[in-house]
């Protein structure tokens, strides 16, 4: 390891679409710190096993501030913290009289609160040239996804959260922007996916997600990647406070 090493975290980053993020950065000359509530403790802080040289895995869970802080302090012992990714995600879904308290403080803690956590604690580190990309959702900016709300709404919080912090860090020449995706394949999808797609299998949820879009098809993780290496490279210079909508059209009907 050496100074000039740029690290890239990932939050969320043993996920469908995190790994794909992982691969793409990693390629673009990055070290890869994979932060996730799913890395085991043996494994935490080490080279993953199943990646390509250059990707650490880290055991954080975005709940919890001191885990957060404690990830922080790792990426910054391996390099130049350049650029965070706030991947950690769920999805949990119900109609409003079904909306529980339990899965709305899951929500709002993981989706919005998590990224605030991982920006506040990577705030000292970030010098000119760094930056964030957040993850957020099409369901915080269109409103006909069934049992949505919980969600898109704290999507939606990730959303106005980008623009204010692309303000407070301008001045310092640290860019903060958004890709909100579509329906990707990440498979198998989870209870309240199915249901948000009404169907009661996969296979028949993939037919609902394939057919809001106008592309007829969903969205393949690999294609998040790309969207997220523009927004962090020098090619997006001059961006911030934007969110990239890579939806294959669907916000767009
Ligand atoms: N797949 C889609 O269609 C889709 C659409 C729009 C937005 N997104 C967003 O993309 C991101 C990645 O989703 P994905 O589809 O790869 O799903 P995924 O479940 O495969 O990945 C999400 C990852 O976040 C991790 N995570 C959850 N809670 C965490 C916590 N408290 N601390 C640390 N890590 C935590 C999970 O362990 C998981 O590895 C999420 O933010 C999701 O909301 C996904």
């Amino acid at each position: 390891m050496t100074s000039s090493t740029n690290i890239a975290l990932v939050t969320g980053g043993t996920g469908g679409i995190g790994k794909e993020i992982n691969r793409r950065l990693l390629a673009d000359g990055y070290k890869i710190v994979a932060a996730d509530m799913t890395v085991p403790e043996e494994l935490s802080g080490k080279q993953d096993p199943e990646q390509p040289e250059g990707v650490l895995l880290y055991r954080m869970d975005v709940r919890d501030s001191e885990s957060v802080d404690a990830c922080i302090a790792f990426c910054v012992s391996q390099g130049r913290l350049k650029t965070v990714i706030n991947c950690a995600g769920l999805l949990r879904h119900g109609e409003i009289e079904d909306v529980t308290d339990d899965a709305l403080a899951t929500v709002w803690d993981v989706n919005a609160a998590g990224a605030t956590r991982v920006c506040r604690a990577a705030s000292p580190h970030l010098t000119e040239g760094a930056s964030i990309v957040n993850i957020s959702s099409i369901t915080g900016r269109v409103g006909r996804m069934r049992g949505g709300s919980m969600y898109g709404a704290s999507k939606a919080a990730m959303e106005a959260f980008t623009k204010y912090l692309a303000v407070e860090f301008a001045p310092r020449g640290v860019r903060v922007n958004a890709v909100a995706p579509g329906f990707i394949a990440v498979l198998p999808m989870s209870p309240s996916m199915r249901f948000i797609a009404h169907a009661d299998n996969d296979q028949d949820a993939l037919a609902w997600c394939q057919a809001q879009s106008p592309m007829g098809r969903t969205g393949r993780p690999e294609e998040m990647a790309g969207p997220v290496a523009f927004l962090v490279s020098d090619d997006a210079s001059f961006i911030t406070g934007h969110v990239l909508v890579a939806d294959g059209g669907v916000a767009a009907v």
